[in-house]
């Protein structure tokens, strides 16, 4: 019998996990966001780590505006950094396994085949930098870890860029999207999936350490709007830009692919199609609120 802590359980993937537990009916799960465990404050970590004796800890907690982390760089260093090591370390002192969520913004996107999990990490934004530094942290506690960089998430909760894609689609007759940074999306609705999948299967104590995961396949954000217009058939021409054409206060990564081969080998999953992922995307959201007769 298991039981799954959650943390940051209100955000996306936290979310898009509570939506999988009907498929696990043996295991107890328990949601947490900052208003009931805040994962920055080490003393209640301890203490309700300590009252519910859990098997595993799902922590999807995070600071994840990635353009106000270079102006908010203390407080995205203490949910992103500090609260993954409060994580870590009650892990480690309650025998429990800990899988923690990081980034593909952790590399500096000059690579011009997938990343691996060894690759050299040279983050070019504040949370990027803050995004690493939990994975250290993490990683020195030595404790039964297991943490997951994936890249370019969404799904049908919270905001994301599908669904601002959809919502500014509708209002206007022309976007501008940037086609010089490639990468993979992912939905969180697999992710979701692949985690619980990797905790309910998983007995080799081996197989702890950095995993990448993303959807399969390759896009530029370009590439991704014009797909989300097509399938959502909303009538806006999307035109291709230079990210230099539209600055942002965080650098990106131009290159972000992440090799997946070592999480597929270790745990046995297979991974959809990026194009696959959004069609059970926009199934959940046209169920949620239909978009489109
Ligand atoms: N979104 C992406 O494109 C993307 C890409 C790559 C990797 N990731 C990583 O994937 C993971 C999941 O991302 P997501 O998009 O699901 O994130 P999200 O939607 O932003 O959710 C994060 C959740 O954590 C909560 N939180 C913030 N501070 C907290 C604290 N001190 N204690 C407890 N909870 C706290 C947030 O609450 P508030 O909303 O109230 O702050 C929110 O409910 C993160 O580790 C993220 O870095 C995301």
């Amino acid at each position: 019998m298991r039981k799954i802590l959650i943390t940051g359980s209100q955000g996306q993937l936290g979310r898009s996990i509570k939506k999988l537990e009907p498929n696990y009916k043996e295991t107890t799960f328990v949601y947490t966001d900052v208003d009931d465990l805040d994962i920055t404050n080490l003393e209640s970590v301890e203490q309700f780590i300590e009252k519910e004796q859990f098997t595993d800890i799902i922590n999807c907690a995070a600071y994840t505006a990635v353009d106000k982390a270079e102006q908010e760089n203390d407080l995205a260093f203490r949910i992103n950094a500090l609260g993954p090591e409060n994580l870590a370390k009650a892990s480690q002192s309650h025998h429990c396994r800990f899988i923690h969520i990081s980034t593909d913004y952790v590399f500096d996107g000059k690579n011009h085949q997938p990343y691996i999990e060894t690759d050299t990490t040279e983050p070019p934004s504040a949370y990027g930098k803050t995004k690493l530094e939990g994975e250290k942290l993490v990683l020195k506690q030595k404790a039964d870890s297991i943490i997951i960089r994936t890249s370019w998430l969404y799904s049908e909760f919270g905001g994301n860029f599908l669904k601002t894609m959809m919502k500014y689609g509708q209002e206007r007759p022309e976007l501008k999207v940037v086609f010089d940074q490639i990468g993979t999306p992912t939905y969180a609705g697999d992710l979701a999936a692949a985690i619980l999948e990797i905790i309910h299967k998983d007995g080799s104590e081996q197989h702890r350490g950095i995993y990448h995961f993303s959807n399969e396949g390759v896009v530029s954000w370009y590439d991704f709007a014009k797909e989300i217009m097509e399938k959502t058939h909303i009538d806006c021409k999307i035109t291709p830009i230079l990210s230099s054409e539209y600055p942002l206060p965080a650098p990106r990564p131009f290159y972000s692919l992440m090799n997946k081969a070592k999480i597929k080998k270790d745990f046995n999953i297979i991974i959809p199609y990026w194009k696959d992922g959004l069609r059970e995307c926009l199934k959940a959201l046209q169920k949620k609120k239909p978009f489109f007769k």
